[in-house]
């Protein structure tokens, strides 16, 4: 029966790299439509009528989910210029945090039963913490306890490493950060429009770049034999890289960094050497001319670096040992664009190396205990 599951993939993990475009694609128009230009959000119940109250927001989560956090951090505070932190969930339910009935946690959690999280939410409730849950699993734990829930549409997960989820749950936070910048009376209608518009390329240009897998796979399996790797991101990009580094270690066991790349000079810069690859991610919005500087300091001091670039960059084609090259898309999505190589990539070079990329050693798919 897990084989009829599969269908045509040796593994989860691969077939649900596969499911991202229509994943993206049932999360945004579950909650949106194009056509008039508008935000449906059915199950944030009392969480509604505060958001235009809240004073400020804390996003939680663990593992991947807390990547996504950090990327949804990064939009409410452009769109509705409300400050945003990131936390992780084990860390904030320990450290008595600064929290009133004008904060708005939002917990990030595929499962909903993440020990940790439900723990960081626990905490937010006692403080009075107006709570908005992102999850993918109907009527889960942290659905409960929240006071709204935005849900992702992903459909079932099964491999440990998580792919489709981190993406919906991407897209789902893009969307509440324009839910509550409308709430703050920060929103044109025109731009949500254009907001909608940008979404509405984004499972064909996804589904385009997991087309590609092939072409990229010799690149993939350039860092096989590697015994660490660094990825380095700046902006958006930052938290594309620490899920890229977490990607490859949870499946492939090959010992990687996410770091953000402004810190290369403060330590990371004294590993590099030609048997320590790095992957900078250096799309056309992601700071693309601070992160050539970075790729050049590296290049300088013999450390081989793959360049995840915008279809077209020939500038980064020719500095870069080697490139794998994405669609352009609007620069708030670039981290879906950039993110879907690097699970390729993890993905490919696990398999090469034997690995059994859906139940990694040590690993599980739900951390229900400390
Ligand atoms: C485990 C899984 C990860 C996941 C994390 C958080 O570590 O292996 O893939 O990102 O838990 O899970 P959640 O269900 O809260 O998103």
């Amino acid at each position: 029966p897990v084989t009829a599951l599969k269908g045509q993939y040796p593994h989860f993990m691969l077939k649900e790299i596969h499911e991202q475009p229509e994943a993206i694609a049932d999360t945004i128009w579950s909650l949106a439509t194009l056509d008039p230009p508008a935000l449906y959000f059915d199950d944030l119940g009392p969480a509604a009528e505060r958001l235009a109250s809240i004073e400020r927001v804390v996003l939680i989560g663990m593992g991947t989910s807390l990547h996504a956090a950090m990327i949804g951090q990064r939009y409410i505070e452009a769109f509705a210029r409300v400050p945003a932190w990131s936390d992780n969930a084990s860390e904030f339910r320990y450290r008595d945090p600064v929290l009133d009935d004008r904060t708005l946690v939002i917990s990030v959690s595929q499962s909903g039963e993440t020990v940790d999280v439900l723990e960081a939410m626990a905490v937010a409730r006692q403080a009075g913490a107006l709570q908005i849950t992102i999850c993918n699993t109907e009527g889960a734990q942290t659905t409960r306890v929240a006071d709204g829930t935005v849900y992702t549409r992903a459909g079932l997960e099964r491999g440990v490493a998580s792919t489709k989820c981190f993406t919906a749950a991407v897209v789902a936070l893009y969307l509440l950060a324009l839910r509550i910048a409308q709430a703050k009376g920060r929103l044109s209608q025109g731009d949500l429009a254009a907001h909608l518009a940008e979404l509405a390329h984004l499972p064909r240009a996804v589904a385009g770049i997991i087309a590609q897998r092939d072409a990229f796979r010799k690149n993939a399996l350039r860092h096989a034999q590697a015994q660490h790797v660094l990825f380095l991101g700046r902006g958006l990009a930052f938290p594309v890289a620490m899920e890229g580094a977490l990607k490859l270690k949870e499946v492939s066991y090959i010992h990687a960094e996410g770091y953000a790349a402004g810190e290369m000079k403060h330590g990371p810069i004294a590993l590099i050497e030609p048997a320590f690859p790095t992957i900078a991610i250096a799309t056309r919005h992601a700071l693309r001319a601070k992160m050539v500087s970075n790729i050049e300091q590296i290049q300088a001091r013999g450390g081989p670096v793959t360049g995840i670039v915008t279809e077209g960059d020939a500038e980064l084609a020719s500095l870069c040992d080697a490139v794998i090259a994405v669609p352009a898309v609007s620069s708030w999505l670039e981290p879906v664009a950039a993110v879907i190589p690097l699970q390729l990539l993890a993905y490919d070079v696990a398999v090469h190396r034997g690995c059994d990329v859906d139940q990694p050693r040590n690993l599980a798919k739900t951390v229900t205990v400390e």
